[in-house]
């Protein structure tokens, strides 16, 4: 039987409850997330479960991450199931915020990432999403404090600023990386796929095809421009405003020329209507 996690709400409470874990010697994941939970995100926590003795998970659709014209209103918002699905994972605490909680009246400090955060690919459509996104996992380290702390590689850009941020700032928390969960025909899970026409949701498997028809032909030895031409044509002709579709050094996002410059890693964002997908691979 699964027992409801404790839900945290206020800084002071989360630090107590965190230090009640530690005086019993217990080792913390975090698994940071913005709720609307599915599949991936319950791979992520199962992840933080093999990784530490006890997992949080925290909830927070972070409002510096959005630009004005984004989707922070209509993000999906589903506490009451995404609850009933920590809890079925015997997640311990809940760490769910209040904007309030999270950025109180007079917060004035912003964390700026560098390096792969100016890598050339989100960052040049979403200027504002990596200062959004640093700052508040910078804050939810510091407020949970945990061993490990787990993402999922369908943000790989965001990975790679998260793992150079808690090395920079000596966060001394273990940056994990999870695989990317994916439909049956291949779309990567995301919250946003909620906003697809049934249409929308069938042409969106192109762009996993089209990463694994590049990728392919990288690894079979063609000219790296000529096989990303083709899928960037796929993705194109499938009815997609293609924002980027790139290889790049999986390391340092660098870009590169030749198929022995990796490893390597396929990434895409696009959009389809007003949905905005993002996914990758490596090659
Ligand atoms: O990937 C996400 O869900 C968010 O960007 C994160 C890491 C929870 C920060 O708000």
């Amino acid at each position: 039987m699964s027992r409801s996690p404790l839900i945290a709400r206020t800084v002071p409470t989360l630090r107590r409850a965190v230090d009640n874990l530690r005086k019993r010697k217990a080792t913390i994941a975090l698994v940071p997330t913005m709720g609307a939970l599915h599949d991936g995100h319950v791979s992520l926590v199962r992840l933080a479960r093999r990784r530490a003795s006890r997992v949080v998970v925290s909830i927070f659709v972070n409002p510096t991450q959005f630009a004005p014209t984004e989707d922070f209103g209509a993000y999906p918002r589903t506490w009451k199931a995404d609850l009933a699905k920590l809890a079925a994972e015997d997640v311990d605490i809940v760490w769910h915020p209040g904007a309030e909680a999270m950025y109180p009246g007079g917060f004035a400090t912003r964390i700026v990432p560098e390096g792969p955060a100016l890598a050339g690919l989100e960052d040049r459509f979403r200027p504002h999403f990596f200062g959004g996104v640093a700052t508040v996992v910078g804050k939810l380290l510091t407020q949970c404090r945990p061993d490990v702390a787990i993402f999922g590689e369908k943000d790989f850009q965001q990975l790679r600023v998260v793992a150079q941020m808690a090395r920079d700032l000596d966060l001394g928390v273990k940056v994990i990386g999870s695989r990317t969960v994916r439909e049956r025909d291949g779309l990567a899970m995301s919250s946003r796929n909620v906003y697809l026409s049934p249409q929308q949701r069938q042409t969106a498997t192109t762009l996993y095809r089209a990463m694994k028809e590049s990728a392919g032909r990288i690894r079979a030895g063609e000219a790296v421009a000529a096989a990303m031409a083709r899928g960037a044509a796929m993705i194109a002709a499938a009815g997609f405003e293609l924002d980027y579709f790139e290889v790049r050094h999986a390391a340092t996002l660098v870009p590169v020329t030749s198929g022995n410059d990796g490893p390597l890693r396929i990434l895409v964002a696009a959009k389809l209507g007003t949905t905005r997908l993002i996914d990758n691979i490596a090659v």
